[in-house]
């Protein structure tokens, strides 16, 4: 069993982060580092990704046992995503990390990146109660837009996710289409508090449909619709703000609608949770509330830093399978079954 730290890489997008966890989950020091330089190029391109990681990762990993005051030599396992993500980011984590379990004769553990945003909710401390299975997971971020059914550690079932784009990849072109730059969520949300979210009639895609998946494309073109007869520079900024929250707007209401019928495909959710930096948008959030509070169960919402990419939610994940393993009697010793 797992009696010393373990040092947790998470490096699947553009974050490049590391954390120690203790054997029972507190934190004893985490770092994470978001890239820079991808915003000038309008969005995180994959090859420079994998390159700062690798530049980056010595340098973080030795902050962050700093932090922690352990030595190299103290930690008793090691943690990495081996997927999804952008494969070169996955690539140097994930062989990072193994390069140190093997120089130490350390047990390495993979985690499935999806899995570490699931159960982050159920981090030692964050909430006065522990998150109870089953739950409803809406993992909203950049690069993942999914409904996701949580029933026990390594039991996840994803009820449905999107056909197009990600709901952060939509806030995001939306946003650069009103000339907001990247990433535009934060500012798309600001702009929206000065306009009128009945002021342009938005098509809301797949809503009251069967089912729990997402699109985003037709809004897309919708709003590129509305923006046309101006051009993008002679956009006045009422419009924009109409445009910005009429958009917000139809994301809130399809997002709480796919959640509802999420809700009515797991009847027995304890809750409803969500993770990734969607989630960190006020109007969303209200909306899922309402809905949770409709349904009778708490709307779980972890602070923003754990939301988004960070390297703790590796740790955790990593210990939560340690712990399972053993309840089913599996030694660590003997292997951990790796995420795909
Ligand atoms: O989870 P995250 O930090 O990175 C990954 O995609 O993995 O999510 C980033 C996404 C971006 O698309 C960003 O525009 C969006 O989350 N976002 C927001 C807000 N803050 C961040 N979208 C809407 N409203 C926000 N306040
Ligand atoms: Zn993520």
């Amino acid at each position: 069993s797992l009696t010393s730290p373990i040092l947790a890489i998470e490096t699947t997008c553009d974050e490049t982060a590391c954390a120690i966890l203790s054997p029972e989950g507190a934190i004893l020091a985490e770092t994470v580092h978001t890239q820079s330089g991808h915003a000038a190029l309008g969005g995180v391109v994959p090859e420079i990704a994998a390159r700062a990681h690798l530049a980056l990762l010595p340098d973080i990993v030795a902050e962050t046992l700093e932090k922690s005051g352990l030595a190299l030599a103290e930690i008793g396992a090691f943690a990495a995503c081996t997927g999804p993500g952008l494969i070169g980011g996955l690539i140097v984590g994930s062989n990072y990390a193994k390069g140190l379990a093997v120089a130490l004769d350390r047990p390495f553990l993979a985690v499935n990146h999806i899995e570490a945003h699931a159960l982050t909710a159920r981090l030692p401390g964050l909430f006065a109660h522990d998150i109870k299975f089953p739950y409803l997971l809406l993992l909203v971020s950049g690069g993942h837009c999914q409904c996701i059914a949580v029933k026990g550690i390594g039991n996840y079932e994803k009820l449905g996710g999107t056909i197009d784009d990600a709901a952060g990849e939509a806030f995001d072109k939306v946003a650069k289409m009103l000339g907001l730059g990247w990433p535009g969520g934060p500012a798309l949300e600001k702009l929206a508090r000065e306009g009128r979210s009945d002021a342009v009639a938005l098509p809301r895609p797949l809503m009251g449909r069967e089912g729990c998946d997402f699109s985003f494309s037709g809004l897309k073109t919708a709003v590129a619709r509305q923006i046309a007869p101006y051009g993008m520079e002679a956009l006045p900024r009422p419009v924009a703000a109409d445009i910005a929250a009429s958009f917000q707007r139809c994301v809130c209401d399809v997002m709480a609608d796919r959640a509802r019928h999420a809700l009515a495909l797991l009847p027995e959710a304890q809750s409803l949770v969500v993770a990734g930096g969607v989630a960190a948008n006020g109007a969303i959030r209200t909306a899922l509330e309402a809905l949770a509070g409709e349904a009778g169960i708490p709307f779980v919402a972890p602070p923003l830093r754990f939301c988004t990419d960070n390297a703790v939610m590796v740790g955790w994940a990593a210990l939560e399978t340690i712990r399972a393993c053993q309840g089913a009697g599996q030694a660590l010793e003997d292997g951990i079954p790796t995420a795909p």
